[in-house]
């Protein structure tokens, strides 16, 4: 298993350009299965998550050519309609081939994805979706089997703007009968880009951005030529590593009207953020000032995957900050970690009670999950000493060589395989 090392207190500075959007990605490479045919997809990142969905997608039967970070997909070839358990269970996004497998073939079988580290991780509203267009829904066990000879538009309300149930609907609409009326959807980035693509195959999608989606059927989907929008959860993360570490870092090929919460708030815990078209500058001096209170929640509200981020520079601050996180119910695993760096962090329900503390110091600490190990990298630049992040394995989910770009900005990270 990969650890890394780093020797904290050096100030982050220079310019890193921003690599593809893993959570526009993933979908949009589960929309393929719609188009008719050959589809490529630029600024796609190398991550873990990605070449899991490209091994799922070949497993499929789908013919998948990577070249550096454009993949061309031939979905037309698929054969299979069945997510191997094994696949399902490494990674949970790959319930977003539900809807295009359903629409394509009438029939998909998948497996409930299972919790993970930072919650239950249910798909009720996937499937009650699913099952509003048509599909006839069979569990048994952990194996779920949705049929439908033809789906049929609907109008389907969700109870909570789930971003994955938001986005299977979407596919499996393009290709029903009729129209789709999603109210209460998801209003991410991610879910734009979803639109843009499936618009650009033909499908008919408005109102992607907005809490209302209305899809209108329609049977000739062809290919295109696509690039995914930027990861905004990674420029955020390069942002709050530049801010803890009191240093000066600009981002290209960053789209900060993606980040506008989160923008807000570093600029009330004093750091000092300048946007232009595609650019992000970021700097801090001193210490950060507490902010008494970020509440997670759906976007355009401040993003769940920024939390454990941002609770690292909070963690400095001069002054006690309220951190209430209402996406995820187990979503504080990093806090235990950062308490052994010298952060004083308190959980009440599900809130954080963070004490700023004038610096943190470096020692061994495991990664539980994607974000968590974002944060605690995040901390070991910010610490004095070393620190030794273990279970890399979760980063490398969501991030492309974090150490790499870290070190590209002057950290002192470098990565240590066990073989
Ligand atoms: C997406 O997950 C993202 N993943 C997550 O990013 C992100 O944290 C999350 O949206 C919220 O923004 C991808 O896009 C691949 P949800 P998703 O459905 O779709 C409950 C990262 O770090 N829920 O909006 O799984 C669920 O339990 C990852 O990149 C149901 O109850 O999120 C959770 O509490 C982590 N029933 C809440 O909704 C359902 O059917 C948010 O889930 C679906 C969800």
């Amino acid at each position: 298993m990969d650890k890394l090392v780093i020797e904290g207190g050096k100030p982050l500075s220079g310019t890193i350009r921003i690599h593809g959007a893993k959570n526009a990605a993933l979908p949009i490479l589960a929309a393929t299965l719609l188009a008719r045919e050959p589809v490529t997809l630029r600024n796609i990142p190398k991550l873990l998550d990605i070449e899991v969905m490209l091994d799922i997608m070949r497993d499929l039967g789908c013919a998948v050519l990577r070249r550096g970070d454009v993949v061309t997909i031939d979905g037309t070839v698929a054969d299979s309609s069945h997510v191997p358990e094994r696949l399902m269970r490494l990674m949970r996004s790959s319930v977003f081939l539900m809807g295009p497998l359903l629409a394509r073939f009438g029939e998909v079988q998948v497996y409930q994805p299972g919790g993970c580290a930072i919650g239950e991780r249910k798909i009720d509203l996937h499937l009650r979706g699913l099952a509003a267009l048509g599909a006839k829904i069979e569990e048994t066990g952990s194996r779920i089997v949705c049929k439908a000879a033809r789906l049929t538009g609907a109008e389907i309300s969700l109870d909570f703007p789930s971003v994955g149930a938001t986005e299977n609907i979407m596919m499996a609409a393009v290709m029903a009968d009729g129209r789709t009326t999603i109210i209460g959807a998801a209003r991410e980035p991610e879910i734009q880009d979803l639109q843009r693509f499936l618009n650009a195959i033909g499908a008919k999608v408005r109102g992607a951005g907005t809490d209302t989606i209305t899809v209108d059927g329609t049977d000739n989907l062809g290919g295109c030529d696509f690039q995914i929008i930027p990861d905004r959860i990674v420029t955020g993360t390069a942002m709050v590593a530049a801010a803890a570490t009191r240093g000066e870092v600009t981002l290209e090929g960053a789209e900060s009207a993606h980040l506008i919460s989160l923008i807000h708030v570093m600029r009330r815990a004093g750091v000092h953020i300048e946007t232009e078209d595609g650019i992000i500058r970021v700097g801090a001096k001193g210490r950060p000032r507490a902010v008494d209170r970020i509440v997670t929640s759906p976007y355009p509200a401040f993003p769940t995957d920024m939390q454990a981020q941002l609770m690292v520079l909070l963690s400095l601050a001069g002054g006690v900050s309220v951190i209430k996180e209402t996406v995820f119910e187990g979503r504080f695993k990093h806090v235990d970690e950062l308490c052994r760096m010298g952060a004083d962090i308190r959980i009440d329900l599900n809130s954080a009670i963070v004490r700023g503390v004038p610096r943190l110091y470096g020692t061994a600490v495991e990664a539980t999950d994607l974000r968590a190990g974002a944060a605690l990298v995040i901390a070991g630049l910010a610490a004095h000493g070393r620190t030794i992040v273990e279970q890399v394995h979760h980063i490398d989910r969501g991030y492309d060589e974090i150490e790499r770009m870290f070190a590209s900005l002057g950290g002192d990270i470098s990565r240590v395989s066990d073989g």
